[in-house]
């Protein structure tokens, strides 16, 4: 059988990612309509308009999208345009699957869990929050819930959004019962942002659509879940330094509340437990301040990180 004619849609991160890392696909060109770039990677550039010159039974086309209300716009048009997802439309994630199974094998000791894949897209998919995490994203922050399970301690979500993937792991099979989940936001956006920062990134990035009052409404049949609204660091002291965390997932995108995160948890993580940050991988112009406060911060401390393209985050492990 004839191979397919590749396409992707999206010029984003995971796309930039992914032709770094894997050379088993080859584009022949990346829909995006939302760029002036005529070419990404040395693939050509080309507007939603060129799939309906072609010939459906003969594409494949792979969505690169990082939130999932791009995905679901996306695939709104795709479906305008009569591609269907399972037929001929596929997310990213279905291409990184494998690769991501095997590196959380090797380098974390766990046994992907596909079922938790398949909840992950399908949440994501359905959600009407906003969720940045990516679906690798979520997949690792649920794989590693469940590691974490015996470990003492609560979980914690530093920059959460309208509660996107925090709500995605509540409701997910393997929310561990019996811990408390902190989460961390301004829900103004970003505070102003430093020199190590995007150029354009500005204060009030990422403020939501939603009131506060919304985002609370979405967390209360989780009496666990607790919400602390405010700029990082300062609501930090609204909790107990006593408390000991089994995963703190680190997601604000920048440079000082990034390191005023590690400086905070990085001591009250048990042993065994974990740190996750987003965007320790960034693309050239991307939020590249993580990295810098991460290298700065573990430098000195001899402590594993493991990378992962999948989804741009790092692993620490506290032994
Ligand atoms: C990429 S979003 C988080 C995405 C979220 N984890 C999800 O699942 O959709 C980044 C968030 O960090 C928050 N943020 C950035 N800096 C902050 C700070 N210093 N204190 C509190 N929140 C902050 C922003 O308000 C924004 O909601």
């Amino acid at each position: 059988m004839a191979m397919k004619k590749q396409i992707a849609w999206g010029t984003s991160k995971l796309l930039w990612f992914f032709l770094q890392n894997q050379n088993a696909v080859r584009f022949d060109y990346v829909v995006d309509d939302f760029t002036d770039r005529t070419e990404f990677c040395g693939i050509p550039v080309r507007r939603s308009g060129a799939l309906a010159e072609e010939r459906r039974e003969e594409c494949e086309v792979t969505i690169f999208a990082v939130s999932n209300r791009s995905l679901g716009e996306i695939l709104h048009k795709l479906r305008r345009l009569g591609f269907g997802l399972s037929k001929e439309v596929r997310l990213y994630s279905e291409f990184f699957a494998e690769s991501f199974s095997s590196r959380i094998k090797e380098d974390l000791g766990i046994e992907a869990d596909q079922g938790l894949h398949r909840y992950v897209v399908s949440f994501t998919l359905n959600s009407r929050k906003m969720i940045h995490t990516t679906i690798c994203g979520s997949w690792l922050f649920l794989e590693l819930l469940n590691q974490c399970k015996s470990v003492p301690g609560d979980i914690a979500e530093v920059g959460c959004f309208e509660g996107g993937n925090a709500l995605c792991a509540l409701q997910s099979p393997v929310w561990p019962k019996g811990k408390a989940y902190y989460l961390f936001d301004s829900f103004e956006g970003f505070p102003d942002p430093s020199n190590y920062d995007p150029a354009l990134s500005k204060k009030g990035d990422y403020a939501s659509d939603l009131t506060v009052e919304e985002i609370l409404d979405s967390f209360s049949m989780y009496p666990h879940a607790k919400v602390c609204r405010g700029f990082v660091p300062g609501t930090f002291d609204n909790i107990s330094k006593e408390k000991r965390y089994s995963l703190v997932f680190y997601d604000c995108d920048l440079y000082q509340p990034a390191l005023d995160t590690f400086r905070f948890f990085w001591e009250r993580i048990s042993p065994g437990g974990v740190l996750l940050i987003h965007d320790y991988l960034a693309e050239p112009g991307g939020f590249e301040g993580v990295r810098i406060a991460t290298d700065e911060f573990f430098g000195a401390k001899n402590a594993a990180l493991v990378p992962f393209w999948h989804n741009t985050m790092a692993v620490v492990r506290k032994e």
